[in-house]
Formats: C-alpha cells, sequence, structure tokens
C-alpha cells in the first residue's frame, strides 16, 4: 500500500519522499516514480528512532523546500500477537514501537515542518480494528490502532488553527504481505471474509485514494477523523449470504 500511495501521489504531482525500512524496495519506488516522470528521493528510516525519523522529514525540507503531507503507512502485525493470554510482552511492545511510537515521532518531527511552512494534512494509517474487535485474535495489533485513531483526534485538536490537518485512513483486509502473513491458511482468510458484506478483500488502490482525499484540498473541513474503507466489514452485524 505505502509503494502504491508513493506512486499515486507522484503522478498526482507531489514530490516524494519514499521512506521505508527497506532501502532495496525504497530504491525500486523511487526508480519507478522517477522513470515515470515524477519527483522523488529515498529515505531509509526505521520510524521506531527519532532521529531517523527527523532525518526523514529534513530530507523533504531540504531536496523540496519544506512537507506539506505526510502519509503514516508503516506498520506491523506480528504473527505471534494472539489473545491476551497468548501474547507475550515482547510482541506487545514491538507492536506498540512501531505502530504506535512510530506514528507519534512521524507526526512529531512532521508538525514542526508544517508549522515552518504554514500547515498541512497529516494521514496515520489505522485499522477497521480500531472501531471493533476483530474476529482473529490479535489484542497488540488492535489497541496499537485504536491508539492511532485516539493520537490522530488529539493533534488535530491542537493543531486545526494552525492549518494542519490530521485524520486517520482505515482500511478494511486487504490481502498485502502483512495481512498475508496474518491469514496465514484458507480458514483464517474464509473467516474473516465471511464479516465483509462485500464478500471480498479490498485492493490497495481502494486505500490509496481515500489518502489522496484525505491529503488533498477536496477535505478542507474535515480533521480528527478515521476514514473507513471497509467494504462494510464495520456496518455489518451479520452478513446475508
Ligand atoms: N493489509 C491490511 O489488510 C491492512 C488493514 C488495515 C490496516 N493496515 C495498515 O496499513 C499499513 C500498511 O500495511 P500493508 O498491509 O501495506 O503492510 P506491508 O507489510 O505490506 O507494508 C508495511 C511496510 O512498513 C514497513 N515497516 C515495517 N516496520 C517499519 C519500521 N519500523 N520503520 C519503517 N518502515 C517499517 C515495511 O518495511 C513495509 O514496507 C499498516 O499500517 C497496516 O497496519 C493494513
Amino acid at each position: 500500500m505505502g509503494r502504491l500511495a508513493c506512486e499515486r501521489f507522484a503522478e498526482e504531482g507531489a514530490q516524494v519522499v519514499v521512506a521505508d525500512l527497506n532501502m532495496d524496495a525504497v530504491e525500486e519506488v523511487v526508480a519507478a516514480i522517477v522513470a515515470a516522470g515524477g519527483s522523488a528521493v529515498g529515505a531509509q528510516v526505521d520510524v521506531r528512532y527519532a532521529d531517523q525519523v527527523e532525518a526523514m522529514v529534513q530530507r523533504s525540507v531540504t531536496e523540496f523546500g519544506g512537507l506539506d503531507i505526510i502519509y503514516n503507512n508503516a506498520g506491523v502485525s506480528p504473527g505471534e500477537d494472539d489473545t491476551p493470554l497468548n501474547t507475550s510482552e515482547e510482541t506487545w511492545d514491538f507492536t506498540f514501537d512501531v505502530n504506535v511510537k512510530g506514528v507519534f515521532l512521524c507526526n512529531k518531527f512532521a508538525i514542526a515542518a508544517m508549522l515552518d511552512s504554514g500547515g498541512g494534512s497529516i494521514i496515520n494509517v489505522a485499522s477497521f480494528v480500531a472501531h471493533m474487535g476483530a474476529a482473529t485474535p490479535q489484542i497488540a495489533y488492535t489497541s496499537s490502532k485504536g491508539a492511532v485513531l485516539s493520537m490522530t483526534r488529539e493533534i488535530a485538536a491542537i493543531y486545526a488553527r494552525q492549518g494542519i490537518r490530521a485524520n486517520a485512513l482505515c482500511p478494511g483486509p486487504v490481502l498485502t504481505p502483512l495481512l498475508a502473513k496474518f491469514l496465514s491458511d484458507e480458514e483464517k482468510r474464509q473467516r474473516r471474509l465471511v464479516h465483509i458484506p462485500m464478500g471480498r478483500f479490498g485492493e490497495a488502490a481502494e486505500m490509496v485514494n481515500g489518502a489522496l482525499f484525505l491529503a488533498s484540498d477536496d477535505s478542507s473541513y474535515m480533521t480528527g477523523q478515521s476514514l473507513l474503507i471497509d467494504g462494510g466489514i464495520t456496518s455489518s452485524y451479520t452478513t446475508p449470504l
């Protein structure tokens, strides 16, 4: 989803700092954007570390003269994440380090840059599981995404009058590597599908379209919100088959 977001933002005219832990993937995405006539540079970042996040944001300021949009998409969903009884402290801490502290640090340094340039749009990726319990237990992940929603609302309220909007994007299930690892067999996949009124997984492009909307002036009166793109999953009590 991050890759597609970088490519689509570039197509729409954004100058993109492509940032990820995986530098090979970063270089591939930068090359694809540049080959298509867009503007992008790469940055290796582990969002758990303040100095690396600060350098990533600085890259945007140095290369492109500021920061208008940040799309905080990096996240983990460890296979060992399970019920509270079966989830270790290590799994909890790791999940929160990336999914909550990582988003906090990205917001922290982005806000400073956005205040310098007169405003901006922050998009924090949460999940539909922040709105309801998941049929397949993942206590650390679900709790971490709930924290992303409350963090987003607080940031929206603090900075609204300074021209910074902050919204959360809540994807439903999309069969990316993250979810494929978690829903590792057909039985688990079917258990998730049965709850989706549309009866299918989402497409990465359907999530990225939401991100583009939140980034743009089309959503100019929208802040502190959670945009659910989930095939109806959070509206459904049971699914007629
Ligand atoms: N796939 C889904 O069904 C789904 C549903 C709801 C929400 N989400 C959320 O969407 C976002 C993207 O998920 P995805 O499915 O594309 O996952 P993915 O595993 O395909 O991609 C996640 C990316 O985050 C990067 N990353 C992981 N830890 C990092 C770190 N510490 N620092 C920097 N980068 C790091 C990985 O290298 C990877 O490129 C995540 O926040 C995820 O929780 C996914």
